[in-house]
C-alpha cells in the first residue's frame, strides 16, 4: 500500500495563495463544486464533462497526481476543471473566503486517508477549522457529501459535522446512510470498492441557516468527544 503524506509535516503547513476562479476557469461566475482529496481527479474530470454549466476544483497534497490531473484537467474541452496542489487544512479556507456569496455550491470529501491510530487523528482531513470554513462559504441549502467504506473513517465525519449544528440531511435521505451516490461518476477509490463488492458509507448534508458556532467552543466539544483522554495534542 502506499504511504500516506504526513500533512502535520512542516513542509505541508506552508499555505499557499490558491488562484481566484477567473484565474482557473472559462467561465469564472458557474457555480464552483469543490473535491477535497481528490488524488488523480478522475471523478472531477469525468464530471466536469457531463455537468459543463459547473466549474470543479480537485484540490490534492501529493504533488505528482496533482501534475498529471491538472495536465489533462487543463486540455478539458470546457475549462471548467483544475486540481490544485495544497494541504486542505491549510490553504483552503482563505481561498473559500474570498469567494463570491454562493459561487461555491457543493464540496465532496471522498474516501479520506484512513488514520486509524488515535495519536494520528489530527492527520485526518475533516477538522473542526476546515468544516466550519466550508460552512461559512455555503448558502442555506448548498451541499456538504462525505463518503467512504471504513467506518472509522466516516463516523468521526459524521460526528463532528452533527456537532457544528450547520448541516442538516434531506429529510427523504435514508439513515445511517444514503443508498446511492448523488454524484454520476466515482471516484478511483469508489470503483475499487464496487468491485470488491464492499459497503459504502455515505451521507449527505445541506447547509442550514444556523450562524456558525464559535470556533474555540466546536474545538474544545470535539476535543472531548475524539479524545476525552488527552488534553490539547502537541503532535507536529
Ligand atoms: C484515499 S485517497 C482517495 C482519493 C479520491 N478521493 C478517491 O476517492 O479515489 C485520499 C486522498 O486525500 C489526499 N489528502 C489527504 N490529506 C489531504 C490534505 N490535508 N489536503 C489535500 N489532500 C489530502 C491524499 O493524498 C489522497 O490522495
Amino acid at each position: 500500500m502506499r504511504q500516506h503524506v504526513n500533512p502535520l509535516s512542516r513542509f505541508f503547513q506552508l499555505p499557499l495563495q490558491l488562484p481566484a476562479p477567473k484565474q482557473l476557469f472559462e467561465r469564472p461566475e458557474q457555480p464552483i463544486h469543490l473535491d477535497i482529496g481528490c488524488a488523480r481527479g478522475r471523478c472531477l474530470l469525468g464530471l466536469a464533462e457531463q455537468q459543463p454549466r459547473w466549474n470543479h476544483l480537485g484540490v490534492e497534497i501529493r504533488r505528482p497526481l496533482v501534475q498529471s490531473a491538472d495536465r489533462d484537467a487543463q486540455a478539458s474541452e470546457h475549462g471548467n476543471v483544475r486540481v490544485l496542489f495544497c494541504n486542505a487544512n491549510i490553504s483552503l479556507e482563505g481561498w473559500m473566503g474570498a469567494l463570491p456569496q454562493d459561487r461555491l455550491q457543493r464540496v465532496s470529501i471522498q474516501f479520506p486517508d484512513p488514520w486509524f491510530k488515535r495519536r494520528h487523528r489530527k492527520r485526518r482531513v475533516l477538522q473542526p477549522p476546515l468544516l466550519l470554513a466550508i460552512a461559512a462559504a455555503l448558502e442555506p441549502g448548498r451541499e456538504l457529501f462525505l463518503q467512504s467504506d471504513v467506518p472509522e473513517v466516516i463516523e468521526p465525519m459524521v460526528a463532528l459535522t452533527e456537532l457544528s449544528g450547520c448541516f442538516e440531511r434531506p429529510a427523504n435521505d435514508a439513515r445511517p446512510w444514503r443508498l446511492d451516490n448523488p454524484l454520476p461518476v466515482p471516484t478511483e477509490r469508489e470503483r475499487y470498492v464496487l468491485e470488491q463488492a464492499l459497503p459504502i458509507y455515505r451521507v449527505l448534508y445541506q447547509r442550514n441557516r444556523q450562524p456558525l458556532p464559535d470556533r474555540g467552543a466546536l474545538e474544545n466539544q470535539w476535543q472531548e468527544i475524539d479524545n476525552p483522554a488527552e488534553g490539547v495534542s502537541s503532535e507536529s
